[in-house]
This record gives structure tokens, C-alpha cells and sequence, in this order.
């Protein structure tokens, strides 16, 4: 069967952290194991580099947005290429190709009626590149996603008919499988039933994005960058272009992370009913690896850096615990005394030790040559329980129950374990039971290459390793036999190198950490810390004192942007507040807001401190709201 999985494709504006890769890697996953099982799979990462949160990013850093976009994108594409990977194409939504694709969909998508113009007043985040009314605001002014302030937009748009799908979107929910898990989809049903509203997709006022169809005439709409984004993925099937691979589309999965849902199950499969394209078999929603409770993000500063990792414990050790140690669908906070426990016990123990235990036996009893022909004879039970195990497995795996798929392979070894206790071999060897001992060797050896079959997409160089010392290869010919059929096979062993090393202490002194130990005791930060930090010249427009307080002053400040900033600044001591009307001060930007004696501040203004206090102010006058770096 042709099947088709994607991964989001990640916002350029942060490097790789172990969330996308988590993402990533519940796909590559997902993909080896369907190609595994006989499939011909397309898989499909990549990039999302439009928008105005990009735009900024870039700017902030001095670079165009193609560069920035190029340079980020490309860290993605090599992380992917050293975890190995197994994606089809890696497709950029600044590519000409997706370009034509999503402009052609804008067409189709408006030639069915579902897209008018208006104007969009109301609220946007640009973190989430979200739209939210009033009422869902924290506050009154906070993103209820990401916590973020957001910008009041007041701009003509173009509306995509989203409230006409509502009921259509609630009979698509009615397929068991089309949110998992099921507990994220009540979610979704309850956002739809409180009713949706038309959805504004073409923004004004920046470039970044795909211009709207020249038939339109309407040159300064840009799309939607949600709708551009999830435009990906068909498009990177040759959609509404040569339609090349589009045969995959019938069976498509998505992976996403909870966060996101709500573009995908919500916002896409109305655009796909629009466009008459079949909806998605499933997406997936899984949670958020987070630190000390906190979801890991490079805003708050805590992201753990997934190759650092990988490089230090092992590849295979870092997927297996990835899709291991959290149950699909919540969320997991990581840490390395975890990681070791599980590879020490789970990976060292149960599985390596058993091929270690397995190639010794059969070197003793049977000169390597390992035969299966009196298994069924003496362990019948035992092979008919794992058998059904696997397959059980298998049915966990189509839920996207990573973590239980792995914990049911893992019984399958502690059978195999168990067994080897239970029977001794080394006593029915001296008693002279030669036949049931070599059975007894040929029954575990069987229930490894079975365990090793079905977690090669988890762990596939390990078990590669695996099968080569056992002799036996790891495709969709072994797994029909071992695993469909619940068949056993014979194997001839060879001494080989033990599989894991076992870990005594954390191996990364912190993998939070960028920057090296001389670094952080003499509190030097890198070019990239400094990148996190916006500092901009903005005009204070009003300045008054905050009544009840003798320290505070509250100014609104010009930066630039849609509307002016409050902020609350403890000078009022050093400055007569009429003095500092049209002067131009400095403002730490991106500092999260606060209510500073109930009041809302928006930024930090800068002054200089040497016993008094001075505001500080650039030598010649310059636009709002420039960069300070
Ligand atoms: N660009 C959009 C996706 C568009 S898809 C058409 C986007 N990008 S993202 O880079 O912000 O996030 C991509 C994925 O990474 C999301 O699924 C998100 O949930 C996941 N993760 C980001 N941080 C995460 C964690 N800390 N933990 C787990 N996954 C999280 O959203």
C-alpha cells in the first residue's frame, strides 16, 4: 500500500532541539517500520521559512530573510542526514515549485466560493503566527498559546469560509482514528462546537511570503503563512503541479506536536474539503519534552541540544528513549539520570546481554549453528505468547503508541530471559537433555530476531548488528516469516562485540548548556545569546508618574510598531517625566511583560548607573524602533 507521513515542517527561526527531533523521529519511525511491513512510504520534513516571525528573526540578526532561512534550514537538513533519516523529500515553503502550488490551491480555494475579502481587526501573535479574538486572551493582551503579547492588527484580508465547514469538520471526527490519541480529539471537537469563525489568510504590511495570484491584483497580499505551511505537503508531492507522487496522498499521516493541532485538525482538512482532496487517515498529536516542567524552547533558554546528546550516549540509545519514556500523546520531562537507567537496564540487560547469552550457548552446545527444528516441541507456549505479543504490538504501533509498542517488544525479551533461568540449559546439558537444551537456544535466538525485526525502526543499526551476528537479514521477507506468520528460523552465530555499554554517570555536564566551562564562570555569552536579546530606539510619546508610587514612572513608548508600549521604569527619582517627552531612549523589546504595581510593562527602557542614573540614547536621532546590536 502506498502510504504517505509527514513531519510539521520547522520555523527557521530556532535551531534544532530534541522536541523536533522527537517529532522527526516518531516519522522515521512510523516510515521504516510501514516499509518494513511491505509499504511504499513517502516521507516528507522540511522547513517553513515564511512569515513575519521569520522576517524579524532576520532582521534582528543583520541577515536578508532567503540567508537566514538558508543557513537554519540547512542545520535541520543536516541533523537529519547524520540521525539517518529516512526522508523522501525535504521541502522549503520558499521554494518556486511550492509556490506555484499554493497559488494555484488559492485559486481553486477561491473559485469554490470559499474565499472573500474583508479586513481583520483583532488580534495576532506572531510567535504562534496565530489570530485569536479578544474574549480568548490572557489578560486581555496575552497569546493563551504561548503566553506572548499580542499585536492588534487592523488590516484588509482575505477570509477563508472556515465557519461553513464546521459541521462537515464534526462528521470527519467521527472516525475513530482521524485525531489520536482520542483525548487530544475531544479537544478539537470542543473548539469546533463553539463555533468557528472565517479565518483571515493574507496578511499586509510585510513582504515575506507568497504573493497572492497576479489575477487578483492585489499585489500587497501575502498568504497566510499557516495556509502557505500546510500547502507543504501535498505540494511537496508535485501537487497542482505535475501531481507526480500524488498516489501517496490517499493514505497521508500527520505527526504533530499538541501545539500545532489545531491548524491541522481543524483549519487543514477544511482547506483539503475545499480543494477536494482526500483527508488525512490520521494525525498524530504527541506532547512536549519539557525541563523542570517548562516547555523546552530557545525563548526561555532551556533546550536540550539533540545531537550533543545522541553523540554522547548513542544514536540508538537516544531514539529508543525518545519514543520510549513518554507515552504518546503527553508530555515528558527529560533528563539523563532516566536515559541511563533505561539504557543500563532495558538496553544493556535485556537485550544485549541475551545476544552475548545467545552466542555463548550456542558456541558451547551447538558450534554457533543454532536449529529451531525442536522449538515448538518443548516451548510451544512460550512461542505462542510472544507471537501474539508482536502482534499486539503491531495494533499499538497503528494507535502511535510508541511507548507501548516498545514495552510489549520488551516482554517478548523478558520471556526469553526468563526462559533461559527457568530451563537452565547448562543443567539439560549435563543431563544429558542435549535436543531440548539446543531447542531452548533456537526459542529464545527466534524470540530475539522477532524483537530485533520489530525494533529496527526504532533502533535500526543496532539491530542491524543484531541480525548480522545472529545471521539473519532484517526486511520485509524476514518480518512476514517471523513476525505475520509467527514462523521460526535458524540461525548460525558468530562472537561479536557487545551491543551497548553500559553508562555509570551522566556523560553531558549539562545538555542545556551552549556554551564551554571557561564561558560560563566568567558569564561570557556567545554571538547567539546576544542574537536572543532586542534592543530598539523608540520616541517616548507620554511619561507620567504612577500614582501611590514615589520610584515609578509609566511612559508610552514609540517602537515602531502597530501601537505604542507601556512600560514602567523606576527612575522617577532622576528625571522630571515632562523633560523626557520626544527624547529617545533604548528598550530591551523582547523582555516577557510584567504588572508592575498593576500596572502592564512592556520592555525595559536602558540607563546607565555609576551612583546616579542616566538614560541611555543614540548620538543622532534615527527611526523608531531601529535595532539596537
Ligand atoms: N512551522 C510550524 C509547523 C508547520 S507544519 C505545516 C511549527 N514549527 S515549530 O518548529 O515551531 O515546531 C515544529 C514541531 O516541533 C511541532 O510539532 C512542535 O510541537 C514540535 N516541538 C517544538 N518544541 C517542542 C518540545 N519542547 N517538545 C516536543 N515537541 C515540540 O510549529
Amino acid at each position: 500500500m502506498k502510504k504517505f507521513i509527514t513531519s510539521p515542517i520547522y520555523y527557521v527561526n530556532d535551531v534544532p532541539h530534541i522536541g523536533h527531533a522527537y517529532t522527526t523521529i516518531i516519522c522515521d519511525f512510523l516510515a521504516r517500520l510501514w516499509r518494513l511491513q511491505g509499504d511504499d512510504v513517502y516521507f516528507t520534513t522540511g522547513t517553513d521559512e515564511h512569515g513575519q516571525k521569520i522576517e524579524e528573526a532576520a532582521k534582528k540578526r543583520g541577515f536578508t530573510p532567503q540567508e537566514y532561512a538558508d543557513e537554519i534550514s540547512a542545520k535541520f537538513k543536516t541533523l537529519w542526514d547524520e540521525f539517518d533519516i529516512s526522508y523522501d523529500c525535504y521541502a522549503r515553503t520558499t521554494s518556486d515549485d511550492h509556490a506555484k502550488t499554493v497559488r494555484r490551491a488559492f485559486e481553486i480555494m477561491h473559485a469554490k466560493g470559499d474565499i472573500y475579502k474583508g479586513e481583520y481587526e483583532g488580534f495576532y501573535c506572531v510567535s504562534c503566527e496565530s489570530f485569536f479574538p479578544e474574549t480568548q486572551l490572557v489578560d486581555g493582551e496575552f497569546c493563551p498559546d504561548c503566553g506572548k503579547s499580542t499585536r492588534i492588527l487592523k488590516e484588509e484580508s482575505y477570509f477563508f469560509r472556515l465557519s461553513n465547514y464546521a459541521d462537515k469538520l464534526l462528521e470527519w471526527y467521527e472516525d475513530p482514528n482521524c485525531i489520536l490519541p482520542q483525548g487530544k480529539k475531544n479537544e478539537v471537537i470542543n473548539f469546533v462546537k463553539q463555533g468557528l469563525k472565517d479565518l483571515s489568510i493574507t496578511r499586509t504590511g510585510f513582504n515575506w511570503g507568497v504573493k497572492i495570484p497576479e489575477s487578483f491584483n492585489d499585489p500587497k497580499h501575502i498568504m497566510y503563512v499557516w495556509l502557505d505551511a500546510l500547502l507543504i505537503y501535498p505540494s511537496s508531492l508535485g501537487y497542482l503541479r505535475d501531481d507526480k507522487n500524488m498516489s501517496y496522498w490517499d493514505n497521508a499521516y500527520h505527526i504533530v506536536g499538541k501545539d500545532i493541532l489545531r491548524f491541522h485538525a481543524v483549519y487543514w482538512p477544511a482547506f483539503l474539503m475545499s480543494l477536494g482532496l482526500p483527508l488525512p487517515k490520521s494525525i498524530g498529536a504527541h506532547g512536549w519534552w519539557t525541563r523542570d516542567g517548562k516547555k523546552m524552547s530557545k525563548s526561555i533558554g532551556n533546550v536540550v541540544n539533540p545531537k550533543e546528546v545522541a553523540d554522547a550516549y548513542g544514536l540508538d540509545q537516544f531514539r529508543y528513549f525518545l519514543l520510549r519514556e513518554v507515552p504518546f500523546g503527553q508530555d515528558g520531562d527529560f533528563s539523563q539520570r532516566a536515559l541511563i537507567a533505561r539504557i543500563n537496564s532495558e538496553l544493556c540487560d535485556d537485550l544485549g546481554n541475551l545476544l552475548n547469552r545467545i552466542i555463548g550457548m550456542s558456541k558451547k552446545y551447538s558450534d554457533y549453528k543454532i536449529n529451531s527444528k525442536d522449538s515448538l516441541k518443548y516451548f510451544k507456549s512460550e512461542i505462542d505468547e510472544a507471537n501474539a505479543i508482536c502482534l499486539e504490538a503491531l495494533n499499538l504501533a497503528d494507535e502511535l503508541a510508541t511507548s507501548r509498542y516498545l514495552e510489549e517488544l520488551w516482554k517478548v525479551l523478558s520471556i526469553a530471559n526468563v526462559s533461559i533461568a527457568k530451563y537452565e540449559p547448562w543443567n539439560l546439558i549435563k543431563n544429558g537433555e542435549t535436543h531440548k537444551a539446543n531447542a531452548l537456544v533456537a526459542m529464545v535466538a527466534n524470540l530475539l530476531a522477532k524483537v530485533a525485526v520489530l525494533a529496527a525502526p526504532v533502533m535500526p543499526k543496532s539491530c542491524e548488528k543484531i541480525a548480522k551476528a545472529m545471521n539473519f537479514e532484517i526486511d520485509t521477507m524476514s518480518y512476514e516469516k517471523l513476525i505475520k506468520n509467527g514462523e521460526l528460523i535458524d540461525f548460525l552465530a558468530k562472537d561479536s562485540q557487545p551491543l551497548f555499554a553500559k553508562v555509570e554517570e551522566p556523560l553531558l555536564e549539562s545538555p542545556v548548556a551552549t556554551q564551554t566551562k571557561e564561558e560560563k564562570t566568567e558569564n561570557i555569552i556567545t554571538i547567539d545569546d546576544f542574537k536572543n536579546i532586542i534592543i530598539k530606539v523608540g520616541e517616548v510619546l507620554s511619561c507620567e508618574n504612577v500614582e501611590g508610587s514615589d520610584k515609578l514612572l509609566k511612559f508610552k513608548i514609540d517602537l515602531g510598531e502597530d501601537r505604542p508600549r507601556q512600560i514602567i521604569s523606576g527612575i522617577a527619582k532622576y528625571y522630571n517625566p515632562a523633560d523626557l517627552v520626544g527624547k529617545q531612549v533604548c528598550v530591551l523589546a523582547n523582555l516577557k511583560p510584567a504588572k508592575i504595581f498593576k500596572q502592564l510593562s512592556e520592555g525595559m527602557i536602558l540607563s546607565a548607573e555609576d551612583g546616579s542614573l542616566t538614560l541611555i540614547s543614540s548620538m543622532a536621532k534615527v527611526k523608531n524602533g531601529a535595532i539596537v546590536g
